[in-house]
């Protein structure tokens, strides 16, 4: 059996994002959201339920971290809500909202644990989506305006930043498929959407290098990378053009490299550039951050919109139907550092794997624990994965698992647990699963494996 080792430096860190975990949606001045709203529309969410509550973090993040830490996690990934930090998405900023993530910041350096903050994890105020969300270009200089804020209200305790999580959700689920907020199903405010996350991005970078803060600045993609279902012609272009649409428009203008053509030209999606637009999206980043959770093979497929489509696959599956295949996680792991070569001219830019995670039917069990071992198989899988290709120079420099706690999973609503702690929804009782036990064994490194 293979061993995991990693370098010294690894940073084990574990995730959540603020509409998931917070609860406490009408205290602390916060405004209104696109996912307090999305979740009120019927039939959007799961048993119409919503994120008030959730895991209550927002007044137990204390008994979180102290857990965290007990556990042996060395970084938390965290996102700061835009409507608790400026309830009406421009102006003026909430006192209460700032001080509830400089608590949150302190709390983990008490442990030694850094705070890594995700800028926008899709809880947009709903007062901007009233005047179009990201689609509209006005969006753009607003998240710059909260971005700033939040750079100058919380630099001095944030130790790493991300702009976005998973612009493609954002965009496809949230304007295309509209399976997520704010529910549209529109492919031109989805490709503006892409555009304006983009160029809202490189805003963003461009305002935080002004401030002479240091701590590294990144965004966090969730790049589909399918491979092929045959070895056909058809199928290999199919796979190309899903890669194109589905992660080349996000991750390529960011590297400088522009759209790709066989997304502007081939296919005719016109992205709302104007002058300057790209040149301000490809700012130099510090890192990449990869979320990576499945892999699906497509094939040409004539009768739909893009002419390819997601065939059968024959590998086990979580709680959400997704795949394991950590094959799929090399392969993407070697594609990114491959185009991001020499990008602002790094040899190789840092990745983390900012989330990497599996849903399953947990029950607290009569020896009250829950014994969550096709969690552990999943995660060791890709843990070795990164190991590899560490060992081959490939610069992945730490891993966050999704998710700390089981918590709200979108239009999922709590039927989906990620958790590597259990949460008891009726009480908001925390038990470490034994992943939860897996990590802290691995992070001490007297895993399995260890000598
Ligand atoms: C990625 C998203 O960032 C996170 O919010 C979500 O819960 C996980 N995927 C699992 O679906």
């Amino acid at each position: 059996m293979q061993r995991l080792d990693f370098p010294k430096d690894f940073v084990w860190g574990t995730a959540t994002a603020s509409y998931q975990v917070e609860g406490a949606t009408h205290e602390g001045g916060r405004g209104e959201s696109i996912w307090d709203a999305f979740a009120r529309r019927p039939g959007a969410v799961y048993a119409g339920e919503n994120g008030d509550v959730a895991c209550d973090q927002y007044h137990r993040y204390k008994e979180d971290i102290a857990l965290m830490a007990e556990l042996g996690f060395k970084s938390y990934r965290f996102s700061i809500a835009w409507p608790r930090i400026i309830p009406t998405g421009t102006g003026k900023v909430n006192p209460e909202g700032v001080a509830y993530y400089k608590k949150l910041c302190e709390e983990l350096h008490k442990y030694g644990i850094s705070a890594c903050a995700t800028v926008y994890h899709w809880d947009l105020p709903q007062v901007l989506e009233d005047k179009g969300g990201w689609s509209d270009r006005g969006i753009v200089s607003a998240f710059e305006e909260y971005a700033k804020v939040c750079f100058k209200e919380l630099g001095d305790c944030v130790d790493q930043w991300l702009t976005f999580n998973e612009p493609l959700c954002i965009a496809y689920l949230g304007y295309f498929y509209g399976v997520h907020a704010p529910g549209v199903q529109d492919l031109q405010r989805a490709v503006n959407a892409v555009h304006h996350i983009n160029l809202a991005h490189g805003l963003a970078v461009k305002a935080y290098r002004k401030t002479g803060l240091k701590a590294p600045i990144g965004i966090t993609w969730n790049p589909d990378t399918p491979r092929p279902a045959t070895s056909s012609k058809a199928d290999k272009k199919a796979a190309l053009i899903a890669r194109a649409l589905e992660t080349e428009v996000f991750i390529f203008p960011c590297l400088g490299k522009g759209y790709p053509e066989s997304v502007t030209k081939d296919l005719n999606i016109a992205f709302p550039v104007k002058s300057g637009d790209m040149e301000t999206i490809a700012q130099k980043i510090d890192f990449i951050g990869v979320n990576y959770y499945n892999e699906s093979p497509v094939a040409a497929d004539k009768k739909t919109q893009f002419k390819f489509s997601v065939k059968p696959f024959w590998q086990d599956l979580s709680d959400m139907g997704w795949p394991l295949v950590p094959g799929g996680l090399e392969r993407q792991l070697r594609w990114i550092a491959e185009i991001s070569k020499g990008a602002f001219g790094s040899p190789a830019l840092p990745i983390y794997i900012t989330e990497n995670g599996y849903a399953r039917k947990d029950e607290v069990g009569p020896d009250g624990r829950i014994h969550d071992r096709e969690r552990i198989e999943y995660i060791r899988q890709h843990l070795a994965v990164c190991a590899d290709l560490i060992l081959e120079g490939i610069p992945i420099k730490g891993y966050y698992a999704w998710s700390f706690l089981d918590n709200f999973e979108w239009a999922w609503g709590y039927t989906k647990r990620f958790g590597i702690v259990h949460v008891d929804y009726f009480n908001q009782k925390r038990t470490a699963k034994d992943s939860a036990y897996f990590f802290r064994d691995t992070i001490a490194g007297y895993g399995e494996w260890g000598e």
